[in-house]
């Protein structure tokens, strides 16, 4: 027996996450605090530039004050070590955020220490990553906790199931297969040097992918009924490709036409036909990232002042 498979709402569980903040923020702004936000965007990379407006755009719909600062491609470690250990010491910021990939010559991972682990709302301190690991509060990478979140939300079980992530990033694979491990679920992490992915994908009840490659994982490949989470966001300009991963779509065609391009996740659009649940693209996962920033920056706001915060 088939049956229609669910469309996790990305776009709806934002909107729940975000006026939830938006009731923490204005109860915090009732005792006189006013949780704080600094992106730092270095150079001028067109998608990083997106994702920090929309970080900004947010943090201003919810009553999070935040700060755009925008060095040169040429500023070099040392100086933004310096910009990173200003912000650290100001009472007024919270939230320190520094917008990946920098430039190469950029030490990334000497800044991502340099960020008080207080005020990492990234979770990328190696601080923050071994309170996850152990299971302690902290600050956790915002695109993973949107994945979390989802599942809980959707009522969809973790504990004791088959989940594969494939994909092992410190920003996604990593913190995901770490959550889905808290949560009780049996955690399997797969990646570029896997052999036979499919043997692995098939047995999976639960399958994160975030590999960064169009329509990578088939519709063979996944166990009927499974709940697929799609963290590609991947933009695809040519149209062999379009007609491959998207076959008789007249919608994609005209977005095709009218753009040159269409955005498609690591999951092909077929493979969602035969599972249980699974999150769309666009419109999944990628909406819930901003979401868990601005929770994030609450939790910071509560947590350097020794306020109470809640665990899920
Ligand atoms: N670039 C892509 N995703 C992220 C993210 O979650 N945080 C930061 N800082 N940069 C990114």
């Amino acid at each position: 027996m088939t049956t229609t498979p669910k469309i996790l709402d990305g776009i709806a569980i934002a909107g729940q996450i975000k006026a939830e903040v938006a009731s923490e923020v204005q109860a915090l702004k009732a005792s006189g605090i006013t949780p704080g936000l600094v992106v730092i965007l270095v150079g001028e990379v067109p998608a990083s530039q997106i994702y920090v407006r929309s970080k900004v755009k947010t943090c201003g719909e919810l009553g999070i004050y935040s700060e755009m600062l925008t060095p040169p491609e040429s500023i070099t470690t040392e100086e933004m070590l310096k910009l990173v250990t200003e912000l650290n010491e100001r009472p007024d910021i919270d939230g320190i955020l520094i917008q990946l990939p920098l430039p190469k010559h950029v030490d990334t991972k000497r800044l991502l220490e340099a960020v008080a682990p207080d005020k990492d709302v990234d979770g990328f301190h190696p601080v923050n990553v071994g309170r996850l690991q152990s299971g302690q509060p902290g600050l956790a990478p915002c695109t993973p906790a949107g994945i979390m979140e989802v599942l809980r939300r959707s009522g969809l079980p973790v504990a004791g199931q088959n989940a594969v992530v494939i994909g092992r990033s410190d920003i996604v694979g990593k913190p995901a297969a770490m959550m889905l491990l808290n949560a009780s679920a049996t955690v399997t992490v797969c990646h570029s040097k896997t052999e036979d992915l499919p043997s692995f994908t098939r047995e999976a009840d639960l399958l994160v992918a975030a590999i960064g490659r169009p329509g990578y994982v088939t519709a063979d490949m996944v166990k009927p009924g499974a709940t697929l989470i799609d963290v590609g966001i991947n933009r695809l300009t040519d149209a062999a490709e379009v007609e491959r991963l998207f076959p008789r779509d007249a919608d994609r065609a005209a977005t095709f036409a009218k753009r040159g391009s269409v955005v498609v996740g690591d999951i092909e659009p077929a493979a969602f036909a035969v599972s249980g649940a699974y999150t769309p693209v666009p419109g999944g996962v990628g909406a819930l990232t901003i979401a868990m920033l601005m929770q994030n920056t609450v939790t910071a706001a509560k947590l350097r002042r020794g306020l109470p915060v809640e665990t899920k």
